[in-house]
């Protein structure tokens, strides 16, 4: 069977998307593609697919099977919800919405829906070394982890597009789902400290120290540069009761030459998660063909949201912010461990 999919949203990681569902995956065809952008989209369509002038015609045509959701993260509720008022598998670029009002009424839809259909863009439970990482947390021959460091850099972000909210907003709720994730827990507070501003970033508040209090005790630090000019580098060590277990090095040519000994960085996310990014939509494209979701869930993007709200008020009040979860749904009962 093959996947007829509708891409909302045709820009830097949407074009991407296509890329690897047109010319890298099979069981899937991009038939529709929208974005607020007409020309956008029209250049970013493949050869054949139907250019729609809303997301709701393109959610409703008997066409599409499966949608894409590719824009920015404040049009996402009402375009999860319509996919989810006519009962189709949405993939959700991160993040799954931006305020913990939306995540609540994405996840009491769904649960009224009866069964999963959305699943949400965090890759890196996608990625061969975070799940060999993850396998050796399972595995329990280190004991219990008792401290993750994360690292999340970026060579630079787009200049005028980024706002100092956004590290904590866009970024952080990578490296808080993957903290999750590994460490099967709920985060129960954020701190944040600002160390001194990177003349990089001009006015941006940038780099920013992050500390996650995991509900059963252990502590997740997570170091965020989004100006750091030498590459994106993606890190993580977990500290755990008898042993220490990190991401590793990627494979990359060594050279030597008259500069010295070194090797490459990735320049950014497209070229570090390429592996991942494939696999989360071969995983996905399995699950929509079932007419459900699978991975990283709307409760996972609704603890994201908590987390980056909390943060968000940790530099406000410069002190440890609390996070309330309401009761998990049975729909997302899966523990952690499990999905993906
Ligand atoms: N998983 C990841 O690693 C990762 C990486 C990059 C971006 N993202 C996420 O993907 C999303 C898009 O990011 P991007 O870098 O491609 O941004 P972008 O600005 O390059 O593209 C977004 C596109 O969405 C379109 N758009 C915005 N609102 C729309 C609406 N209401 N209806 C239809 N189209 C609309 C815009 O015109 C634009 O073409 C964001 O939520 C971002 O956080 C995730």
């Amino acid at each position: 069977m093959t996947v007829r999919i509708g891409v909302i949203g045709t820009g830097m990681i949407g074009q991407d998307h296509i890329r690897r569902l047109t010319k890298v995956l099979s069981g899937v065809d991009v038939v529709a593609v929208n974005d607020i952008d007409s020309s956008r989209a029209a250049s970013a369509a493949p050869a054949g697919a139907e250019i729609f002038d809303t997301p709701q015609e393109l959610i409703r045509s008997d066409k599409v099977d499966a949608i894409v959701i590719c824009s920015w993260g404040p049009a996402h509720e009402e375009q999860l919800l319509e996919c989810i008022a006519v009962g189709k598998p949405v993939f959700c670029e991160k993040p799954l919405v931006t305020s913990e009002a939306s995540a609540m009424r994405v996840m009491e839809a769904e649960v009224g829906y009866g069964r999963r259909l959305v699943q949400v863009g965090f890759m890196r439970r996608f990625d061969a070394d975070y799940r060999r990482l993850k396998a050796v947390v399972d595995g329990g021959t280190l004991g219990a982890p008792l401290m993750f460091h994360s690292v999340h850099r970026n060579a630079s972000v787009p200049a005028g597009l980024y706002t100092s909210d956004m590290p904590l907003n866009d970024t952080l709720v990578h490296d808080a789902d993957v903290s999750r994730w590994l460490l099967d827990d709920e985060i129960a507070g954020v701190e944040v400290r600002l160390p001194r501003r990177s003349r990089q970033g001009g006015e941006l508040r940038d780099p920013h120290f992050v500390l996650l209090h995991m509900a059963g005790g252990a502590i997740v630090d997570v170091e965020i540069s989004v100006n750091i000019a030498y590459g994106y580098d993606i890190r993580g060590e977990l500290s755990c009761e008898t042993g220490v277990a990190a991401l590793p090095n990627r494979p990359s040519p060594v050279v030597s030459d008259a500069s010295g000994i070194r090797q490459f960085i990735p320049t950014d996310w497209r070229e570090r998660f390429i592996e991942a990014y494939d696999q989360e939509f071969r995983e996905w494209i399995v699950a929509a063909g079932d007419g459900t979701a699978t991975g990283p869930s709307t409760w996972d993007g609704y603890a994201a949201t908590l987390v980056a709200d909390a943060a968000l008020r940790a530099v406000a009040s410069g002190k440890l912010e609390a996070i309330t979860m309401r009761d998990k749904p049975a729909l997302y009962s899966q523990s952690m461990a499990q999905a993906a």
